[in-house]
């Protein structure tokens, strides 16, 4: 086993970062106070929210993370794109929505916030959807703190450890929410976490934390003995007294009429894990690779879908073990999963 011990919290469970929502201060502050460990998500947030959170969770005095979103490098097929956009104006006339047809590019104000954490260091900050330049992991780990990069493959585990990271998020395909594959034109293959975890392990002597699928006990410690150091939840968290997750998700999450989890480009144009609804099927295949374009393109959509109860149009991020996400406090998410670690 590698030996450096990536997080210093009393438990090796980890809430998973997630964005969009789901991921608040009461979530951190309800995990931390069990022995877990938190992640702060810095996606989609502006910098000075950002910086308000991690004063917030600094303030508990307890170890957490920041997760950053690394922007992507290619620039989306605009043809594509654009059919897209003319099929998904149908599902917009339903709300009385435009749609912005001209493709939106964003870095997440990348530069800003790895400057904000090096002006003000957290303990970890692990970085999703691909690899940045070596220089700001140098500098992120010259600042003081521990940097992680998720990783989908023992391939990219091998890069990651070729740009100097101090450890690894293994994130399988059964995890909920966005796939952290550098390749986003790739569909995860299927392979339970576990054994992605010992072929990671196989290829490179890094701490890991792993992630995907979990739904009870059991499956922490068969991470745990696939050589994990720390297992990360987020779909089992969603529906806790804590997490920000809007109701119709919630609701869903819990709704016999969402039988299945599919993994999807539809709503974001990065393939993402979700519970099966109608707007995944109306457009999977058309769905370009284009992130954060479609992102932007389908924005209004989703709030609107939100804020009208309509699970039908809403991007369900879930994983394989939704169906033993409970209400409930965080706490004793974290206490129950730790009882086999
Ligand atoms: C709603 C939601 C939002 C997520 N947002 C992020 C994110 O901002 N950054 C990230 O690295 N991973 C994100 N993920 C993935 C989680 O960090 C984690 O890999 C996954 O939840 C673990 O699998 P599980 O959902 O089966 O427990 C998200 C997952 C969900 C369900």
């Amino acid at each position: 086993m590698a030996s450096d011990t990536l997080l210093d919290s009393p438990l090796p469970i980890v809430a998973a970062p997630m964005a969009g929502g789901p991921t608040t201060i009461a979530l951190a502050a309800a995990v931390a106070s069990v022995g877990g460990f938190p992640f702060l998500a810095g996606g989609y947030k502006t910098p000075d929210a950002l910086a308000a959170e991690i004063g917030q969770v600094r303030a508990l005095g307890v170890p957490f993370g920041v997760n950053l979103f690394v922007p992507a490098q290619d620039q989306p097929d605009e043809t594509a794109f654009s059919v897209y956009a003319a099929e998904l104006r149908s599902e917009a006339d339903a709300y009385g929505l435009q749609l912005d047809a001209v493709p939106v590019a964003d870095d997440d104000r990348w530069a800003e916030k790895v400057e904000l954490l090096i002006a003000d260091p957290v303990p970890v900050v692990s970085l999703t959807f691909g690899l940045p330049d070596p220089t700001a992991i140098a500098a992120l780990r010259r600042a003081g703190s521990r940097v992680l990069a998720t990783v989908t493959t023992p391939e990219e585990a091998v890069a990651a450890r070729n740009c100097g990271v101090d450890g690894l998020f293994v994130q399988g395909p059964d995890a909920g929410g966005h796939s952290a594959t550098f390749a986003p034109t790739r569909t995860p293959e299927p392979i339970k976490t576990a054994e992605l975890v010992r072929r990671v392990r196989a290829a490179v002597d890094l701490p890991v934390i792993a992630a995907g699928g979990v739904d009870g006990p059991e499956a922490v410690r068969r991470l745990l003995d696939a050589d994990a150091q720390a297992v990360a939840v987020g779909t089992l968290l969603l529906r806790t007294d804590e997490a920000g997750t809007s109701p119709t998700h919630k609701a869903a999450l819990a709704d016999p009429a969402f039988g299945e989890t599919v993994i999807t480009r539809a709503f974001t144009g990065r393939p993402a894990h979700a519970l099966r609804n109608g707007f995944i099927d109306r457009h999977q295949q058309a769905a370009p690779v284009a992130y954060p374009a479609v992102h932007h393109l389908t924005r209004a959509l989703r709030q609107a879908a939100g804020k009208a109860g309509d699970a039908d149009r809403l991007h369900l991020w879930a994983g394989t073990g939704y169906r033993n996400a409970p209400t409930g406090p965080a706490a004793d998410v974290i206490r129950r999963l730790a009882e086999e670690a």
